[in-house]
């Protein structure tokens, strides 16, 4: 079927940069919203998106025309009457968006694909409520819309033979790299993303470790473009609420139960960038501590990553009677405090990509070795990222169970390992697949860590994975691919 001209219904964040990524690609766009004020923002939304480009170079003044132009802004639902295609953007409301299908099902002509964003909700749902369950599909872009390169194409147990591979060429005519799943709460990405996510609010509640130490843990530890709060706010706080309230009622997973801070910031409308502030926002700048003067330190135990080297290179000296004594460790360090003459200085040390210094500061660590221990970091050159004495510290702990969810996922068939990978490069913009970072940093090493986790928490999601733990007893170093 040739689709000429589309129809996006709800222009918000993300609606308003579907229809952009339809115009651009020479597509004529019929952009719906219920009223005259929502219609304003929607407008808004995409005239700042393209002068944004338009000031970075990527686009010249009548190239933001020709795509401005290709779209039409109505509040009438009725105009989508010859739209070959109609794609809803509205709100994570399930009665909503089957009252908005059964609209869309008497408007537009029989052939209308009907496709839906949701980030979560059942499409099989929508589909039942229309007279064409057939010709409805899910077609799930990321944030920015413009910007990240992936579409999930989601057909049911009903979608007509070839559609979603229509879709999909169709998202290849928009630039983007289509990745076909079925029907599952929170499909490829959000099924994988938005658990990591939530334990991240988790680990911030339990005071494990500071928002800005996780964030910067998992940028420049991690290497991910954004850390969990800076994309909790970019996704919306209330999105990703309902996201994790829809994998839970899937999967009785207790990892899957929303953060209650997370109940809390949306329940005071603090939702993120739509709203101004969410984890990130309003607060006055953190001013940073002052620096101790002096600083002695000891350490403890063997150094791979060389600190004391590199502390003494810096003109630091080590001591008998240090401020601060270090341990490297990648596990929690209170046995061998307990065996210090004075357990209040030790602190773990773990590097990560030697970028950043994960400081594990236990129950008798005083706050005076802790703050000495952040600041010599610092001038090593390594990003400090305090927190407690806990199995995986804040990386591990964070990136470990998503790479174990991500095995899973392949494992019980839902999606390929190829197909997953390329999902959370191009969804969400990693530098690597879970399965590729799972082989960069060793299946075993994985495995041991994920172990460590479940003994720590006796989380039974955090026990490897059959697969992997038969690829490390097997010996193997990656992954089986076609
Ligand atoms: N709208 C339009 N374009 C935008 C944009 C926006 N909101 N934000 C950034 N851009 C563009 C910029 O114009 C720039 O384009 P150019 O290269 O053509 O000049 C490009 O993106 C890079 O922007 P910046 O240099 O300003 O910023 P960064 O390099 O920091 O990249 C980012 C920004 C692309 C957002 C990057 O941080 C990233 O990939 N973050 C991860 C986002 C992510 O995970 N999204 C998925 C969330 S899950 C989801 O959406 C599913 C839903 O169901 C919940």
């Amino acid at each position: 079927m040739a689709f000429e001209m589309v129809g996006v219904v709800g222009l918000g964040t993300m609606g308003a940069g579907i229809a952009e990524v339809f115009a651009r690609a020479g597509l004529r766009v019929i952009g719906v919203e219920a009223d005259a004020d929502a219609l304003a923002r929607g407008r808004g939304h995409l005239e700042r998106s393209t002068q944004r480009a338009v000031d970075r170079g990527r686009l010249d003044g009548p190239g933001r025309d020709r795509i401005l132009g290709l779209i039409t802004l109505t509040t009438s639902r009725e105009d989508l009457r010859d739209a070959d295609l109609a794609v809803e953007a509205i709100p994570e409301i399930l009665d909503h968006k089957i009252g908005l299908f059964r609209d869309l099902d008497r408007i537009c002509k029989p052939q209308t694909v009907l496709a839906t964003n949701t980030s979560s909700l059942p499409v099989t749902a929508l589909a039942a409520a229309t007279g064409r369950p057939g010709r409805v599909v899910g077609m799930h872009f990321f944030n920015p819309a413009p910007v990240m390169k992936l579409v999930e194409v989601v057909g049911t147990v009903v979608t007509d033979d070839g559609l979603p591979a229509e879709i999909a060429e169709l998202a290849a005519r928009l630039g983007k790299t289509p990745v076909t799943v079925g029907d599952r709460a929170g499909f490829v990405v959000n099924r994988l993303l938005l658990p990591y996510l939530n334990h991240a609010a988790v680990l911030l509640e339990q005071c494990v470790a500071g928002r800005d130490d996780i964030d910067a843990a998992m940028t420049r530890g991690a290497g991910l473009p954004m850390g969990p709060f800076q994309l909790l706010d970019l996704i919306g706080l209330d999105t990703a609420y309902e996201v994790m309230g829809v994998l839970f009622d899937e999967t009785r997973d207790r990892r899957h139960a929303p953060a209650p801070l997370l109940r809390e910031l949306v329940a005071a409308r603090l939702l993120g960038r739509k709203t101004g502030r969410g984890f990130h926002g309003d607060e006055p700048m953190r001013r940073e501590p002052e620096k101790s003067s002096v600083i002695t330190f000891g350490v403890d135990g063997p150094d791979p990553a060389g600190i004391g080297e590199r502390l003494r290179a810096a003109g630091f000296k080590s001591s008998d009677e240090p401020d601060v004594i270090l341990r490297a460790a990648d596990r929690p360090v209170i046995e061998h405090a307990v065996q210090l003459r004075d357990p209040a200085k030790l602190v773990g040390v773990r590097v990560v990509g030697d970028r950043v210094a994960e400081l594990a500061a236990t129950i008798l660590t005083s706050p005076e070795a802790a703050r000495c221990a952040r600041d010599l970091m610092k001038v090593i050159g390594l990003t400090p990222v305090a927190c407690r004495d806990r199995a995986g510290f804040v990386t591990d702990a964070l990136l470990y169970p998503y790479l174990n969810d991500a095995v899973r996922m392949y494992e019980s068939g839902y999606a390929s390992i190829g197909d997953i990978d390329t999902a959370m490069r191009l969804g969400c913009g990693y530098p690597a697949g879970p399965f590729e970072t799972l082989e960069t940093i060793g299946l075993a090493v994985v495995r041991d860590g994920l172990r460590a986790l479940y003994a720590e928490y006796r989380e039974p999601a955090y026990a490897p994975a059959p697969l992997l733990d038969q690829l490390v007893t097997a010996g193997v170093r990656a992954f089986p691919r076609p």
